[in-house]
């Protein structure tokens, strides 16, 4: 399939079927923010509740790196996204944030200026911005990305606050609130999901650059000596996270950063790339960054913003001498009461975002194939592929006729489906075929039938939305059979 065609299909299957909408739709749209419709909202659910089990839940189930402690915390918060003005300076996001933008004069667009030639110039006919006799482009600027808002009623500049760009500052800013109220030992993980803002210049490809998304953050503190080992564990493991969720190992990979692409205050980075439809075969877009920050957050969170000066981190001095966006002075560093010795953590994050990978798997998923339908012919269909982990209906219900006590039993068995905690839809309406293919369209790995010999044998037919296969199975073991096949 041609890329955009591609890409097209699965934002036209989004929209009709309630995955994902454009936000205030009716009233034109609003450029980079997206809404999530009925199922869209399940299906982001159960990535949100896919990675939040891997962090916290099921973390200490896999081994550690050798020479590190074979058990460690992991611990979760939610933190506001809005907070004191002094967090960003010292993050380095007040200065540093920044993309180049350009501007036409002409017709008043504006443009990222490393998206320039993948760009389209508003004036007609299609052309990159710049192209056109009449373009005016500007020299590129800087243009600071953080959403900014004012606090209170007066609305002076000393009120102005941003709307956070990142949930990971949340974390580092409680790093001591979290180690003086909870028994973690280090090395220990913080976990947040939350909401991030970015005034992207120009957000594009559907989801994946949005102005309004959501990120799944992870800060581990840990020991300087052991943090390379935990760098490659947390960059490991978050790739087989992908695969073990349906990602195929051809569309993911695992990239290193050059030494200068590294952020300001990262010591190695290591991106987990997927093959996006919307990008030319053999390109790939950046999925979730694992990063080695070193010890630059809790540092310059204690003693001011730092710099990079031959080599080292050391506090920027503004003209004045003193540190150009001073810290809280809080000690942010950690006593090992076993070791007796005190130090400043290293931390390694893998810092996702949830919308991102919302949209791989949906991507992932994506198939046409060819099936036969009731009378042996041949009928194109669409099926979503999804992980059973993450699909947003796990089972679907019909009665095959709507008599002779089918729908009684239909309800009687989706009922029980629904105690069981399974989210579950009931369908009476149309051709079982026709029922069956809505269905493979969503996603949902299981549909049950309820026919005129269940009666008789109290039975059902489970039919498996990937082999096609039917079987028989006990009305009394079907709760347990969707489990068990959900869990395998
Ligand atoms: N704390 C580090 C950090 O925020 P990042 O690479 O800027 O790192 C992490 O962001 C992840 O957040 C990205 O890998 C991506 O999945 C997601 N993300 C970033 N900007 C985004 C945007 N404009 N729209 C959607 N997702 C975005």
């Amino acid at each position: 399939m041609a890329v955009e065609n591609r890409m097209d299909k699965i934002v036209a299957l989004a929209k009709r079927r309630g995955f994902i909408f454009q936000s205030s739709e009716i009233y034109g749209g609003q450029n980079g923010f997206w809404d999530y419709g009925p199922l869209g909202v399940e299906l982001k659910r159960n990535v949100r509740q896919a990675w939040w089990s891997d962090m916290i839940i099921e973390h200490d189930e896999i081994s550690a790196p050798p020479g590190a402690p074979s058990s460690f915390d992991m611990v979760g918060v939610e933190t506001s996204i809005i907070m004191h003005p002094q967090v960003w300076k010292v993050s380095g996001h007040f200065d540093l944030f920044c993309d180049m933008m350009v501007d036409c004069r002409e017709c008043k667009a504006r443009f990222r200026q490393d998206h320039v030639p993948t760009s389209q110039c508003p004036l007609k006919p299609s052309k990159a911005p710049g192209e056109h006799d009449k373009c005016q482009l500007t020299a590129p600027r800087e243009f600071n990305l953080m959403f900014k808002t004012t606090l209170g009623a007066l609305g002076t500049e000393e009120d102005a606050a941003f709307l956070r760009p990142e949930t990971a500052q949340g974390m580092f800013v409680n790093f001591k609130n979290i180690c003086d109220s909870s028994r973690v030992k280090i090395p220990f993980g913080v976990a947040q999901i939350g909401k991030s803002f970015r005034n992207e210049i120009t957000p594009r490809n559907f989801t994946f650059r949005s102005r309004e998304f959501e990120q799944m953050e992870m800060e581990f503190f840990c020991h300087p000596s052991q943090s390379l080992a935990w760098y490659q564990y947390w960059r490991d493991r978050r790739y087989n996270w992908y695969i073990t969720h349906g990602i195929s190992k051809s569309n993911l990979i695992l990239r290193e950063h050059a030494k200068e692409e590294l952020a300001h205050y990262s010591v190695g980075t290591a991106d987990l790339e997927y093959a996006f439809p919307f990008l030319e075969p053999g390109s790939y877009g950046e999925l979730e960054g694992v990063a080695h920050r070193g010890d630059f957050d809790l540092r310059s969170h204690s003693e001011g913003k730092l710099c990079k000066k031959d080599g080292e981190l050391v506090v920027e001095l503004g003209a004045d001498g003193k540190p150009r966006h001073p810290g809280s002075g809080k000690d942010l560093s950690y006593f090992d009461d076993q070791s007796r010795e005190r130090y400043v953590p290293h931390v390694i994050e893998p810092a996702a975002g949830c919308d991102r990978a919302t949209l791989a798997f949906l991507c992932e998923a994506y198939h046409e194939d060819q099936q036969p339908d009731e009378k042996g012919v041949m009928q194109e269909r669409l099926v979503l592929r999804l992980h059973p982990r993450l699909a947003p209906i796990k089972v679907a219900v019909f009665p095959l006729i709507k008599k002779d006590g089918m729908p009684e039993k239909a309800m009687e068995i989706y009922g029980e489906l629904k105690a069981a905690g399974l989210s579950v839809q009931y369908d009476q309406q149309a051709a079982i075929g026709r029922r069956y293919r809505r269905q493979d369209e969503i996603g949902t790995p299981y549909c049950l039938t309820i026919d005129g010999d269940t009666a008789k044998d109290g039975c059902v037919t489970i039919r498996d939305r990937d082999t096609l296969q039917q079987e028989r199975i006990p009305v009394s073991k079907v709760v347990d059979e969707i489990q068990t096949r959900l869990k395998g």
